[in-house]
């Protein structure tokens, strides 16, 4: 892109959003929703206030354009008092025309409340269609934060913050397109977006048990990823609970916190709770655990059969790496049970072309790399892609060789091995440093 592009990339940038604001204020019709995101955030103080104004400051955050005065001080109807910062325009009509003339569908598709306002102008734009497809407030960082400050004085903000994360849409890295999944997998994920798309269908014709989901797998296989990628692809923040954290409370409030959980879900809704390592709900049945965690746990299964995605827009997803822990009573409770198994030669290959594909590989063979990771998840060809990177960085190379990641896979198994032999009881000696006794340094000692 050459500097004349950029100039005016950046000029339109900052017209759009002096022009949303004044917009914004003037037609009372409009509401946050019809704000960018990005806009939102530089407005928001417990709500949007009428008037908006913009400034140098709000601006820059919202455009990212580093100076926007200058940006758009040589614009005719531009004005600015740089006392307090504000930009305006002397004259709004011809910066309505201006932004007109360099606007179009696209760039109109994000943002509502210019959308409405040249819908008849601009060929393509639907105000409906702008709405429809802008992030709504409600999954905003600051709203989010606003809601649980309210919710909670601020000990109890404390403790509910250990136990539970959210994170908005906006924040999950990772998209569905970067998760491999499963044939099981992705029909499953089809069936719950439809499920929430047809939702008030689901309640006319009585049909409420749906919309809780258990993810079985072993560690590393996806399960947090698809969780929160969910989330991204169906726009809602997603509340993460780890069981075990319970434990690490004050134990005569955990069954209250369970129960906050639940409410924080609620008024959050439409969104995703996630609750994690469920098997710990088994853990506590059978042991003599403290009273106090088992009425933590008997709160959650209550509460979790009186959470609803059809009432409540809350949809559930449970995950354990230990089902065989799960008795009967907690597996009732799900009317889904996805399977995350670890990933088969055909997977491996294509999670290897998902997570390699910003990198420059000479050579590569995903095919051939697969063949030789057998048992190895998602999350362990990540570590191999990560040392494979760093070991060539240490020869001030950016470009990997297929031989780097055959290395770097000898080097993940061979830790493995180590990890492994720290199980086995009364073997720790093997791993003191210095120490001949490994089984893997080729001398071949005899252990006695
Ligand atoms: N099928 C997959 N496709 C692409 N990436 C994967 C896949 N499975 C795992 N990964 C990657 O491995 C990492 C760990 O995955 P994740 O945390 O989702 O696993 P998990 O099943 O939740 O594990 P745990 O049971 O330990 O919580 C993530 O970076 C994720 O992107
Ligand atoms: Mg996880």
């Amino acid at each position: 892109m050459s500097d004349a592009d950029l100039e005016t990339d950046a000029q339109r940038a900052v017209v759009e959003f002096v022009l949303t604001a004044a917009v914004y204020t003037e037609h009372r019709e409009f509401d946050p929703d019809d704000l960018p995101p990005a806009y939102r955030a530089v407005f928001w103080e417990g709500g949007i206030e009428r008037p908006l104004s913009p400034t140098e400051d709000t601006a820059r955050e919202a455009t990212g354009v580093g100076d926007p005065w200058a940006a758009v001080s040589e614009l005719m109807f531009t004005d600015h008092d740089s006392f307090s910062g504000d930009i305006t325009f002397s004259d709004r009509g011809i910066a309505k025309e201006w932004f007109r003339e360099r606007a179009d569908a696209d760039l109109l598709e994000a943002n509502p409340v210019l959308a409405k306002c040249l819908e008849d102008e601009i060929e393509d734009v639907d105000y409906e269609r702008a709405r429809e497809r802008n992030r709504p407030a409600r999954a905003d960082r600051a709203v989010i934060d606003d809601l649980l400050e309210e919710y909670f004085d601020e000990d109890e903000e404390e403790e509910m913050l250990d136990l539970v994360d959210v994170h908005t849409p906006s924040e999950v890295e990772l998209t569905l397109d970067d998760i491999v999944l499963t044939g099981e997998q992705e029909g499953e994920i089809h069936k719950i977006v439809k499920a929430i798309e047809h939702r008030d269908y689901l309640a006319d014709i009585g049909l409420r048990e749906i919309g809780k989901l258990l993810f079985v797998g072993p560690p590393g296989t996806g399960k947090t990823s698809v969780a929160r990628a969910l989330a991204r692809k169906l726009d809602l923040p997603v509340v993460e609970v780890k069981l075990s954290m319970i434990t690490s409370q004050y134990l005569g409030e955990t069954a209250k916190n369970v129960e906050k959980t639940f409410e924080v879900a609620k008024r959050l809704a439409p969104c995703i709770l996630f609750i994690d390592e469920f098997d710990f709900v088994a853990k506590t049945r059978d042991s003599d655990e403290h009273a106090a965690i088992k009425r933590a746990v008997n709160t959650l299964l209550k509460n979790i059969d009186e959470v609803s995605l059809i009432n409540d827009e809350v949809l559930l997803i449970g995950a354990t790496n230990h089902p065989h822990q799960l008795d009967a009573a907690a597996w009732r409770r799900f009317d889904e049970i996805v399977n995350f198994p670890k990933p088969d030669r055909g997977m491996r290959a294509d999670i290897l072309q998902v997570v390699t594909r910003e990198m420059d590989i000479a050579d590569f063979d995903p095919v051939g790399l697969a063949e030789r990771t057998e048992g190895l998840t998602g999350s362990d060809l990540r570590l191999v892609l990560r040392e494979a990177v760093l070991d060539a960085l240490t020869e001030e190379r950016t470009t990997l060789t297929q031989g780097d990641l055959l290395a770097a896979v000898e080097d993940f198994e061979e830790r493995d091995t180590l990890k492994n032999l720290d199980m086995i009881e009364g073997d720790h000696d093997a791993l003191v440093a210095g120490g001949s006794d490994f089984p893997g340094d080729g001398h071949d000692h005899a252990h006695d």
